[in-house]
C-alpha cells in the first residue's frame, strides 16, 4: 500500500479515466495538467480522435489545456489494455434509466469487464458515475475478490460521486468540494490522497454507500425542492400572484430559506434521473418513498402545463395552436449549456408539434437536434434571429434564458411572449406573460 500512496504523492502513479465525457474529461484533464500520466479511455473512436487532435467537445473543458497536455500526459485511446500499466482506474460512464424506469447499470458492468481482464496488485478503483447505494460493492469490489485479491489490503476501491455543473462559471472540478468514501478506511485514504492532487478540499465518509447516498440525497434535494416550486407556480398562477417576485423577496431571508426557480420542467443527466435510483433501491427494503415520486410527478407535468398556458394565450388572440406560427427560445435543459439530454424544451417541442404548432428553434449553442419522440428526423436550429423575423411568429415561448439572447430585441419585435424562465424580468410589457 505505501508504494502506491508514494506514487499519488509524487504524481508518479498511472491514471486511467474511463467514459470522457463531461465528467471523466475534466478530471482527466485536471491530472493531466499538475503532472500526473492520464490514459483516457472511450468506446467512441471519434471522440478520442478529437482529443488527439487537441479538440475539445466539453464546453467546460478549455482547448487550450487539451493541447498542451495531449500527447505529454494525456493519451486519449479506445484500448482498454492500459489498465495494464494504471495503478488507479476512475470510472465515469453514464447511468441512465431504463424505459421501466429501473435503473441501467450496463455501462458500469460492461467497463468491468474490460477492467477485469488487466487487474494487479495494488490497484484502485473509483467509481464516478451516480449511482444507487450498494453498486460500488456489489459490481466492483465484490467481482475483484473473485480474482483472490483483499480489498483494503492488496486492491483498493472507493466511491467518489462528481458533483460538476456545467456551465458554471464559479464552480469547476478543482473547486468543488469531493466526498469519497472507501470500502475499508485504508481505500479512503489512498482515494483521498489521489484527489488531494487536484481537488481542494476533500470530505470522507465511512463507506461507498454513504457516499453514495450524498449524491442522490443532493440530487434528490434540488428535484423535490423544483418540484415543490413548480407546484407553488402553478397555484400562483390561478392566484394571479407573480411567483418571481415571490420567491425574490423570499430570498432576502438570510437562514433558513434557499431560492429554486419554476421552469418547463427538469432535465439533464442527474436531476431527472438520480432520485429514480434511490427510489428503486428502497422498495427493494419495502420502502416505498412519496416525496420523489410526487416531485417526479410534478416536474415532468410541467411541460403540458406550458402547452395549455400556450394555448389559452393564443384563445385569447382568437387563435388556435394547430397552425400558429411558435418561436421556441432555448433548447438546451439549462442556461449557457449545449446539453440537450432530458431536456423539458424538448418536450414542450413535441407537445406543439403533435396540437400541430408550426415550430421554429432558435438556441446559439445548438446546431440541430433530433425529434426522438416523433419521426426520428433531425430538427434544424436557429443559432440567429432577426427582428423581422421575430415579427412573424404568433407566439415566443422563452423555454431556456441563454444570457446571449438579445430580450429587449425579442420584446420589441414579438406579439406575444410566454416566459417560463423569467428572462425578461427586465422588460415592463403586457404581452410578457411569465409562468
Ligand atoms: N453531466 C453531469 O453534469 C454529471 C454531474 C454529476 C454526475 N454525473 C454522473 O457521471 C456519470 C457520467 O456522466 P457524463 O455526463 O459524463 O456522461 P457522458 O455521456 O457525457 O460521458 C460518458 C462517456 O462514457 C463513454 N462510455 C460509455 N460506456 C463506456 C465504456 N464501457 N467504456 C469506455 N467509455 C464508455 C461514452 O462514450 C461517453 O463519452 C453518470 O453517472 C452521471 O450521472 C454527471
Amino acid at each position: 500500500m505505501s508504494d502506491l500512496l508514494q506514487k499519488i504523492k509524487e504524481k508518479k502513479s498511472v491514471i486511467s479515466v474511463i467514459g470522457l465525457g463531461y465528467v471523466g474529461l475534466p478530471l482527466a484533464v485536471e491530472f493531466a495538467k499538475v503532472g500526473f500520466p492520464v490514459y483516457g479511455i472511450d468506446r467512441i473512436k471519434q471522440k478520442v480522435e478529437l482529443l488527439i487532435k487537441g479538440k475539445s467537445y466539453i464546453i467546460d473543458v478549455d482547448e487550450k489545456d487539451v493541447k498542451n497536455v495531449v500527447g505529454e500526459k494525456f493519451f486519449p485511446t479506445t484500448d482498454y489494455s492500459v489498465i495494464n500499466k494504471s495503478d488507479c482506474v476512475l470510472i465515469a460512464v453514464p447511468t441512465p434509466l431504463q424505459k421501466s424506469k429501473d435503473p441501467d447499470v450496463s455501462y458500469i458492468t460492461a467497463a468491468m469487464d474490460e477492467v477485469v481482464k488487466y487487474l494487479h496488485k495494488d490497484m484502485l478503483i473509483v467509481l464516478e458515475s451516480t449511482t444507487y447505494p450498494g453498486t460500488t460493492r456489489e459490481l466492483i469490489a465484490e467481482r475483484i475478490s473473485k480474482y483472490g485479491y483483499k480489498i483494503g489490503k492488496d486492491f483498493f476501491v472507493a466511491f467518489s460521486p462528481e458533483r460538476v455543473d456545467p456551465g458554471n462559471p464559479k464552480y469547476n472540478t478543482k473547486n468543488t468540494p469531493k466526498v469519497v468514501g472507501g470500502i475499508t478506511g485504508k481505500d479512503t485514504l489512498i482515494t483521498r490522497m489521489l484527489y488531494e492532487q487536484v481537488i481542494e478540499k476533500i470530505v470522507t465518509v465511512d463507506s461507498p454507500e454513504e457516499a453514495e447516498m450524498v449524491k442522490l440525497l443532493e440530487n434528490t434535494f434540488r428535484a423535490v425542492n423544483i418540484g415543490l416550486v413548480n407546484e407553488l407556480a402553478i397555484m400562483c398562477h390561478r392566484m394571479g400572484i407573480d411567483i418571481w417576485n415571490v420567491i425574490e423577496a423570499a430570498s432576502s431571508k438570510p437562514f433558513g430559506f434557499m431560492p429554486f426557480y419554476p421552469g418547463p420542467g427538469i432535465g439533464g443527466h442527474c436531476i431527472p434521473l438520480d432520485p429514480m435510483y434511490l427510489s428503486w433501491k428502497a422498495k427493494m427494503y419495502d420502502y416505498y418513498n412519496r416525496f420523489i415520486e410526487l416531485a417526479s410527478d410534478v416536474n415532468s407535468n410541467m411541460p403540458r402545463f406550458v402547452l395549455n398556458k400556450v394555448s389559452e394565450i393564443l384563445n385569447k388572440y382568437k387563435k388556435t395552436l394547430n397552425g400558429s406560427k411558435v418561436l421556441l427560445m432555448g433548447i438546451t435543459y439549462k442556461k449557457d449549456i449545449d446539453d440537450l439530454r432530458e431536456s423539458p424544451a424538448l418536450e414542450v417541442y413535441h407537445l406543439l408539434k403533435e396540437m400541430g404548432a408550426l415550430i421554429t428553434v432558435y438556441d446559439p449553442m445548438v446546431n440541430s437536434f433530433i425529434d426522438e419522440k416523433g419521426e426520428h428526423r433531425k430538427v434544424k436550429v436557429k443559432k440567429n434571429i432577426s427582428g423581422n423575423e421575430v415579427k412573424k411568429f404568433d407566439c415566443v415561448i422563452l423555454l431556456t434564458n441563454h444570457s446571449s439572447f438579445d430580450y429587449r430585441m425579442i420584446a420589441k419585435n414579438a406579439k406575444i411572449i410566454f416566459d417560463t424562465r423569467n428572462g425578461f424580468k427586465e422588460i415592463k410589457s403586457k404581452k410578457i406573460i411569465k409562468l
